[in-house]
């Protein structure tokens, strides 16, 4: 089965640590299509939505943190875009938890366009900034605290 969104390189912000944490952003969006086709039961679906909510908050978090460290001039641009999408996709999540809205490809595909529009409009734009202000492209894997935090609290 293909993926509703495909990563590829066109979406890296070429920042390793950032770039792993939209896979994984990219990955639940791909997990909620795949319940939607295969039709799998609401409380699945409810669960990987929830999951999206969950992982979309502390990654936005990371980013915003990182703007406020390097001083990033579009920081206020950048936290009001994160909150509009956060809006976005806590209101899904509330209606469909209220049964009043059922996840259909009309919803999948603003989906879709809301991780790729954000990634490749807003994220791609601190890029040069950071690894200006020294930020580096990659960073040890073992010591990555965010993956840790989530593989902690996920497994
Ligand atoms: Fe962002």
């Amino acid at each position: 089965m293909k993926n509703l969104v495909e990563w590829s390189e066109e979406l890296s912000v070429g920042i390793e640590e950032i770039d792993e944490q939209h896979k994984i952003i990219v990955g639940l969006v791909n997990r909620l299509y795949e319940g939607i086709i295969h039709q799998s039961d609401t409380v699945l679906i409810q669960s990987i939505l929830d999951e999206l909510v969950q992982y979309t908050i502390i990654h936005f978090a990371v980013e915003e943190s990182l703007m406020r460290i390097f001083d990033y001039p579009y920081y206020e641009e950048h936290k009001h875009a994160h909150q509009e999408l956060t809006k976005h996709v806590i209101d899904l999540q509330k209606k469909f938890r209220l049964g009043k809205v059922s996840i259909n490809m009309e919803l999948l595909s603003f989906l879709r366009k809301w991780v790729t529009t954000h990634i490749l409009g807003d994220d791609k734009k601190y890029t040069p900034y950071f690894l200006e202000k020294g930020l580096k492209t990659s960073w040890n894997k073992r010591t990555s605290w965010m993956g840790k935090i989530w593989q902690s609290v996920h497994q």
